[in-house]
């Protein structure tokens, strides 16, 4: 925490310039490199929905350990989970040195937001907002994803997006992290300045475009499949049991009586 402090003040106890804030910033950028391409990735597993409901049980049982294991474990996916959740603290409390500590800043920032109608700065605004709302969202996603790994699949997921009204819960965390993860790569290309080249100007304005392009299609991509789980949702609470269902699942679901 001292260390958060000092990064924060950017001064050692002794008054001496510290390097830390510039070790916290890479942390930053590495934990969110991690993350921003760790989503990528989530959204195609989690769009296996949309091929058919067989190919998304495969994806889950491959967590699982299908390929070396004779009974796949779900506990696998959990310590994945465990590992993630991690990573995603530490690159929360990193990114909260850097919000607004008191609402008169914040007031003071909007303004000047507002006055400048300047577009990184309004990405930063975007990036502060959505940071601080998946604090609370993605924690909350990531451990029922950890403590409930054996209800992933067809059947758990859809029935948790429509029975268990989960559907809200994921369309705002679905804008949140496709417009925080999208600026913040694009930060990130140009803190670096990777992909540079001669004109520095220019590269800005493709890149701008790129990460326009990324949030559109992962967008599109994750309301297709939040619309494809709320639909076989609605189909299994109405007696519609998938046949690719773990006997567990269809066992709750039928001592549940829906
Ligand atoms: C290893 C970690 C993770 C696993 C195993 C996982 C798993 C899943 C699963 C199975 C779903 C489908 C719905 C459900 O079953 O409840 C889902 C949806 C979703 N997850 Fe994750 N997730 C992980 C990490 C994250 C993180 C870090 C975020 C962002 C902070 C996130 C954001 C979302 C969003 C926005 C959806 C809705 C997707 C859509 O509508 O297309 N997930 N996740």
């Amino acid at each position: 925490m001292s260390d958060l402090i000092e990064g924060f003040l950017g001064k050692t106890v002794d008054g001496k310039k510290s390097r830390l804030p510039a070790k916290l910033d890479y942390y930053q950028s590495a934990t969110g490199l991690f993350l921003g391409l760790f989503m990528w990735g989530h959204m195609f597993f989690v769009s296996s929905i949309l091929v058919s409901k067989d190919f998304m049980h495969t994806v889950t049982k491959m967590f699982e350990g299908s390929m070396f294991l004779q009974t796949p474990q779900p506990l696998l996916v959990s310590g994945v989970v465990a590992l993630v959740f991690a990573i995603f603290i530490v690159h929360a409390m990193l990114g909260m040195r850097k919000l607004p500590s008191n609402f008169r800043q914040f007031q003071a920032y909007r303004t000047h937001m507002q006055m400048m109608k300047h577009d990184e700065t309004t990405m930063w605004f975007i990036q502060a907002v959505t940071g601080f709302a998946m604090f609370f969202l993605g924690s909350a996603h990531l451990f029922m994803m950890m403590t409930k790994a054996d209800e992933i699949g067809p059947f758990g997921s859809s029935d948790r997006m429509y029975s268990d009204f989960m559907w809200p819960f994921y369309l705002v965390l679905l804008f949140a992290v496709e417009l925080h993860g999208s600026i913040g790569l694009y930060r990130l290309c140009v803190k670096w300045g990777w992909f540079e080249g001669d004109n520095a100007k220019q590269t800005r304005a493709k890149l701008k475009k790129v990460k326009w392009a990324i949030t559109v299609f992962f967008l599109g991509l994750g309301l297709l499949t939040l619309g494809a789980y709320v639909k076989y949702g609605y189909e299994y609470s109405n007696g519609l049991v998938d046949k690719y269902n773990s006997a567990t699942q269809i066992e709750k679901f039928l001592k549940v009586g829906k």
